[in-house]
């Protein structure tokens, strides 16, 4: 398959390339697009023939679901249940980084959740994907845009590698503002949810709008063997680079030791903060912003992993985030790419 690369440069002067877009997704074909988490593989969310292509193209198990991306946080009603705890949570984060569970309705094939009875929608911020669907016309199921098992898209390029010669067309809408993908939470009855998937829109951002807000275990630890997970993804490796991923948990002084000792050591990646980068050498060292900067890390972080999967380090360190606000997102991802390999630095 030939894969259409269109770069948008200015959304109101290329409607007509959104518009070629927009009925490829229609016609069954797959369209991969920018959104403001990471990039999407697009298809139509109510042709069970769509989902198949976008499973194929990913090759992603056919139990891990899609999550359907909508124009108006109101359509969810054709598509799911939806009550009173989805509509405080879409006035309050919609169109925005935040994916809710609900309910399925018959208007959803089985092949797009996966087999299950709910069914996860979101309504993205980003103007190219809100564009996109508006013209589609029809839901659109997205999956990161990435080959099952690599870190999620944050640019088109990354889009390209994985996926060019297996979609129909890429969007280049430029990097993914946010860089992790969206927060997933699942409706449990009135003014409760559990947090499967933290992301741009934290915790305490969810506690201010719902009464109770549960944090599944799998956000935080390993599932135990044959521990039934509450979203089929938690139970895949994730966002994992071929080369392993160590995390560093200690004081600064002491961490900054133990790189500056590892890079005469081995041949190691690191991602580092801004402020050691005068300390260390250049060879195979990422960036990834200051210290306290939560949100330039969580830009960075899939790039910087792609970056040093692609040297020829045998092992990449990486600063263990903080558990709170933003730092859970990053937690969450890092600890997936490192396989929960945690080093402690006395
Ligand atoms: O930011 C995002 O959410 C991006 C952009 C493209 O919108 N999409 C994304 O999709 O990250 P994906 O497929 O890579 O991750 C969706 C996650 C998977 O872990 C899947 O298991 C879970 O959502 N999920 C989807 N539907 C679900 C459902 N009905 N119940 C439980 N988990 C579900
Ligand atoms: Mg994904």
């Amino acid at each position: 398959m030939k894969t259409e690369i269109i770069r948008i440069n200015d959304l109101s002067a290329q409607n007509g390339d959104l518009a070629r877009a927009a009925d490829i997704i229609r016609g069954g074909g797959l369209v991969a697009f920018p959104t403001e988490t990471v990039y999407g593989l697009g298809g139509n969310a109510t042709d069970d023939g769509a989902a198949k292509k976008i499973y194929a193209a990913k090759g992603r198990p056919s139990d891990n679901p899609l999550i359907i991306h909508i124009a108006d946080p109101a359509d969810a009603d054709r598509y799911a249940a939806v009550n009173d705890t989805y509509r405080r949570l879409a006035k309050a984060f919609m169109p925005g980084p935040l994916t809710v569970i609900l309910p399925r309705r018959e208007t959803i094939p089985k092949s797009v959740t996966g087999g299950l009875e709910s069914v996860a929608v979101r309504c993205p911020s980003h103007p190219v994907a809100h564009r996109l669907i508006e013209l589609a016309g029809v839901p659109i199921a997205a999956p990161s845009a990435n080959l099952s098992g690599k870190p999620s898209p944050t640019v088109a390029e990354h889009v390209i590698q994985d996926l060019s010669g297996r979609v129909d067309m890429i969007l280049d809408g430029g990097p993914s503002e946010i860089g992790l993908e969206s927060t997933i939470v699942k409706v449990d009855g009135d003014d409760e949810v559990t947090l499967l998937r933290p992301g741009g829109i934290t915790y305490d951002a969810l506690c201010m709008v719902v009464g109770t807000v549960h944090i599944a275990p799998a956000v935080t630890h390993a599932l135990a063997e044959n521990e039934r997970p509450l979203s089929p993804g938690m139970k895949y490796r994730h966002y994992a680079p071929s080369v392993p991923v160590v995390l560093l948990r200690g004081e600064p002084e002491a961490t900054l030791a133990f790189l500056m000792r590892a890079q005469d050591r081995e041949k190691c990646a690191i991602l580092c903060y801004f402020e050691e980068t005068a300390y260390l050498k250049p060879e195979r060292l990422f960036p990834v912003g200051a210290r306290g900067d939560l949100a330039a890390q969580a830009h960075t972080l899939f790039r910087n992993l792609r970056a040093a999967d692609r040297t020829d380090a045998e092992i990449i360190y990486a600063h263990l985030p903080p558990e709170n606000g933003l730092g859970l997102a990053l937690y969450n991802r890092m600890i997936r790419a490192a396989a929960h390999t945690v080093r402690d630095i006395p």
